[in-house]
């Protein structure tokens, strides 16, 4: 076929950013445009990026600078700019980098046909009243047997250091209705496992629902085998929510549930609205619902103002809660941000304090992972493994774990006998 045009999209940052990449895939389908792997071969190159910290902002200008050759050798290769630096810089991207023909924000990317065609003006980072969703097509193709859905957009809270409520804009929630019908879609089309998505997801509250509602629904969908959900802010977590977690044996025993940090003088500076002792005490009763539940969590180290006693409270709300996994990230002062007023730490204590959290995080994953091995647990195959005959899937958990299973197929959903931890993945047998 003659008028296909191939689309390479890089997406930076968070799994909003890598529905998002999947969404403007199918929008471009529409016009005529398949995925490439190989930017080389690519007819239009898309940069899905991520503001939330300095380095990835960063990133983004040196892929552009490597793309100087490419869009020298084919000049009629169109370059464009999606997410949240797009959001935050918009026309100042085109004037750092002429090379790029679109800037496209993450509320407008239904537009993107007409910008490509040049009927749109090439910045768009409008928040517009209309639903993108409501503007896009969906592809019927079969999938893997996971996904991700996009419930609830932007955030309200306003953390003193964060950028998202500035780039993806106030809270919006989708409507349940459309949110049932997109989970069943993806279910016909061999789906097993939906990962509902926003920046604050348990903030939900499309058409009055509140997100232990929406869950118990989906719940309710045949052949939808399990539900997960990223990322909660703790204000935001119901009681229904916690009880949901006992009673739904497809809602999944893993929670994100970002602290950023175990100081109470930290995080009144942060915005946070919570305290140490809230966060600890939510924990306790989130585990009473579901015992087993794995948690991880967001920290920032060296964030302006913090002493060596704030960052003890945190090393110490860590041991306490004792988590699976986590980030840590070092404060990066975000321009437009209330934080980016406050003097900066040295970079050498933030570089410290960082170490420390990551070491100590490092030692709580080992040991959830250990603590695993003996256990029956339920594994869901995504894809093969590197020998033959293994197969590789994500436990309930979200422990990546490796079984050896030459009958298994992706998209198999069994139950495996945990018998080894390496540094990052469980191995384990099938029994059933
Ligand atoms: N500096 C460092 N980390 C940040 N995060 C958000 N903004 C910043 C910043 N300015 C972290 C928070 C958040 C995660 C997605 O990124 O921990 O939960
Ligand atoms: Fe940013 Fe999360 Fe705070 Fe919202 S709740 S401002 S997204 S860190």
């Amino acid at each position: 076929m003659a008028d296909v045009k191939k689309l390479f999209i890089k997406t930076y940052g968070c799994q909003m950013n890598v529905y998002d990449s999947e969404r403007m895939a199918e929008v471009m389908g529409g016009q005529g445009y398949v995925v490439t792997e190989v930017a080389e071969e690519a007819d239009m190159v898309l940069l899905n990026t991520c503001h939330i910290r300095e380095k990835a902002s960063e990133k983004l200008y040196s892929d552009l600078g490597r793309l100087r050759p490419l869009k020298a050798a084919k000049p009629d290769l169109k370059i464009g700019v999606a997410g949240c630096v797009a959001q935050a810089e918009g026309q100042e991207i085109i004037r750092r980098m002429p090379l790029v023909d679109l800037v496209v924000g993450p509320q407008t990317y239904h537009r993107l046909p007409e910008m490509v065609a040049g009927r749109a003006p090439a910045v768009d980072t409008d928040f517009p009243a209309e639903d993108k969703f409501d503007h896009m097509p969906r592809r019927k193709a079969m999938r893997g047997p996971t996904a991700f859905l996009t419930v609830q957009e932007g955030c309200d809270k306003f953390c003193a250091f964060c950028v998202v409520p500035y780039t993806r804009g106030a809270e919006v929630s989708r409507p349940p209705a459309r949110l049932l019908a997109e989970a069943r879609d993806l279910v016909e089309r061999g789906v097993r496992e939906i990962t509902l998505l926003g920046q604050n997801v348990n903030a939900y509250h499309g058409d009055d629902w509140t997100l232990a509602r929406l869950v118990r629904e989906l719940a309710r969908i045949d052949g939808l085998e399990r539900i997960r959900y990223t990322t909660s802010h703790p204000n935001d977590m119901d009681d229904d929510l916690i009880a949901a977690h006992g009673e739904e044996a497809k809602l999944m025993p893993y929670l994100h549930l970002p602290v950023q940090s175990g100081s109470d003088r930290i995080l009144k500076a942060m915005n946070r609205k919570h305290t140490a002792e809230h966060y600890l005490r939510l924990v306790e009763r989130i585990r009473a619902a579901r015992p087993d539940i794995v948690l991880s969590s967001d920290f920032i180290a060296a964030f302006p103002g913090e002493t060596a006693a704030d960052h003890e409270a945190t090393l110490a709300l860590i041991r306490e809660v004792g988590y699976g996994s986590a980030f840590c990230f070092k404060y990066s002062a975000r321009p437009g941000t209330p934080a980016a007023e406050k003097p900066e730490l040295p970079a050498n204590i933030g570089d410290a304090r960082l170490q420390e959290l990551r070491d100590l995080i490092t030692a709580q994953q080992l040991a959830t992972q250990t603590a695993m091995v003996g256990r029956e647990v339920g594994v869901l195959y995504e894809k093969a493994g590197r020998r033959p005959g293994q197969m590789v899937g994500k436990s309930d958990h979200l422990h990546a774990v490796h079984v050896d299973d030459p009958a298994g197929r992706v998209g198999d959903l069994v139950r495996v006998r945990i018998t080894g931890s390496g540094s990052n993945s469980l191995a384990g047998l099938r029994i059933k």
